[in-house]
């Protein structure tokens, strides 16, 4: 079975470094998640060990992968909820793994061997998606040739995954508040009245509080739906997740048949220090990039494609890199002119005194994120660690992880 979905070729490098049994879910295509047994990668294990967690479990089992608070409470949450059927609204930026959560509550739940039905609720023309979810009667509209259930039938007894809720339009906003509240539909062209027990699952990528302030949703279906919300970090609001995350993916990766991918500690300390405005999607396809175009051999900061964050983008931690901020200002192309007062200057602690204030201003810039500063100052990261040690007004608290170099300056 595992052959099947192609996951044992993973396994056995795994298995052969020894570890814990884990149960993993895995998300590939339109799949249910699928839950086998694997031993956890020796690297996983360490990263356990280094955080004085005794069980490895607890940082792989299921989805979504990671072990940072905001990413453990969203799998207590999924644990809460799962057995039960209240609705739940699932909301997070684009690529933070909102279908894998859906899934994964599906799996967990008493519903797990009915179908799980997703509906993408943005990528059907509004003048079908009725149809698409309802169902119609032969010739209930030109081109209705023959009977076809719809989502909600299809889902009956498991769960209907509402995604990209906000796109749904006002009329089918009406439509489906009544399926919430009377659990009850029609097909197009028909007046029977259906009972429905499917677990009604939705997600966004926006903000609905603000779709329904702004009018564009309805209030009420909003409070329907948002029975049990759960909302999904950004990436770069969880990077110290960026380890297993890369071991997970990894397995992914070999598990298509595609060779793993090895980031040097430079390049980790690259991708710590970049926004993700594509979540964990952008990591996964540049992994699967890198793989095919860099196979072999260690990645360097220089193989890495990474776009930069546009300014004033919805990355949330750089955004004080806004041009509008007078310390931003571009810095004067020719040398920087410093007046040598009459009675002359201590020429060391004055060129010190400069370095320091650009490291200030560039450690403000990237959010305390020292890969991104070094880069900045177009320096190495470990010289900057160096330089901000040796500031007799801070202390560097050593990052959050080693492999993120995600460092922040604390007044002495
Ligand atoms: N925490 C995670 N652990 C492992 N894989 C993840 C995680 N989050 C996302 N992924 C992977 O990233 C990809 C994107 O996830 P998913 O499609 O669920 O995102 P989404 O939030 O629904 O995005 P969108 O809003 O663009 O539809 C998937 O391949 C998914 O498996
Ligand atoms: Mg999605």
């Amino acid at each position: 079975m595992f052959a099947k979905h192609g996951v044992l070729a993973c396994l056995r490098p795994t298995a052969a470094r020894g570890g814990s049994t884990v149960t993993v879910a895995s998300h590939a295509g339109d799949k249910p998640p699928i839950r086998v047994c694997r031993r956890a990668p020796a690297r996983i294990l360490s990263i356990a060990a280094n955080d004085g967690i005794d069980d490895a479990n607890e940082i792989l089992i299921g989805h979504p992968t990671g072990r940072t608070p905001a990413i453990c409470r969203v799998r207590e949450l999924i644990r809460q909820v799962a057995r039960f059927d209240s609705t739940v609204l699932i909301s997070g930026e684009s690529g933070t793994g909102k279908e894998g959560v859906a899934r994964e509550l599906h799996a967990r739940s008493s519903r797990a061997a009915k179908p799980f039905v997703p509906v993408n609720c943005g990528a059907i023309p509004a003048e079908l998606l009725e149809s698409e979810l309802f169902g119609h009667e032969k010739g209930a509209f030109t081109g209705a040739v023959s009977m076809r259930r719809g989502r909600f039938e299809l889902a009956q007894g498991g769960t209907l995954f509402l995604d990209e809720i906000a796109e749904m339009s006002p009329l089918m906003q009406v439509k489906l508040l009544r399926v919430v509240q009377e659990r009850v539909f029609e097909r197009v062209g028909s007046c029977d009245v259906r009972p429905c027990d499917v677990r009604i699952v939705a997600a966004t990528n926006r903000r609905l509080e603000e779709e329904v302030a702004a009018g564009r949703f309805r209030a009420d279906l909003y409070y329907r739906l948002n029975v049990f919300p759960i909302e999904l970090p950004a990436l770069r609001n969880r990077r110290d997740d960026l380890p297993l995350l890369i071991e997970e993916l990894n397995l992914r990766l070999q598990s298509r048949g595609y060779p793993c991918v090895q980031f040097s500690s430079p390049a980790l300390a690259e991708l710590g220090g970049y926004s993700w405005p594509g979540n964990v999607r952008e990591l996964e396809n540049l992994m699967e990039r890198i793989a095919v175009s860099t196979p072999g051999r260690p990645i360097t900061p220089a193989d890495l494609p990474l776009r930069q964050p546009p300014i004033e983008s919805a990355a949330a931690p750089f955004s004080a890199m806004s041009d509008s901020s007078p310390e931003l200002a571009t810095p004067p192309a020719g040398p920087l002119e410093v007046a040598l007062p009459p009675e002359g200057l201590n020429l060391r602690e004055t060129l010190a005194s400069i370095e320091q204030n650009l490291i200030d201003v560039a450690m403000t810039r990237s959010n305390g994120v020292v890969a991104h500063a070094a880069r900045l100052l177009r320096v190495q990261r470990t010289t900057l660690i160096e330089k901000m040690r040796r500031d007799p007004r801070c202390r560097v608290e050593s990052g959050t992880h080693p492999d993120t170099d995600e460092a922040s300056l604390v007044e002495a």
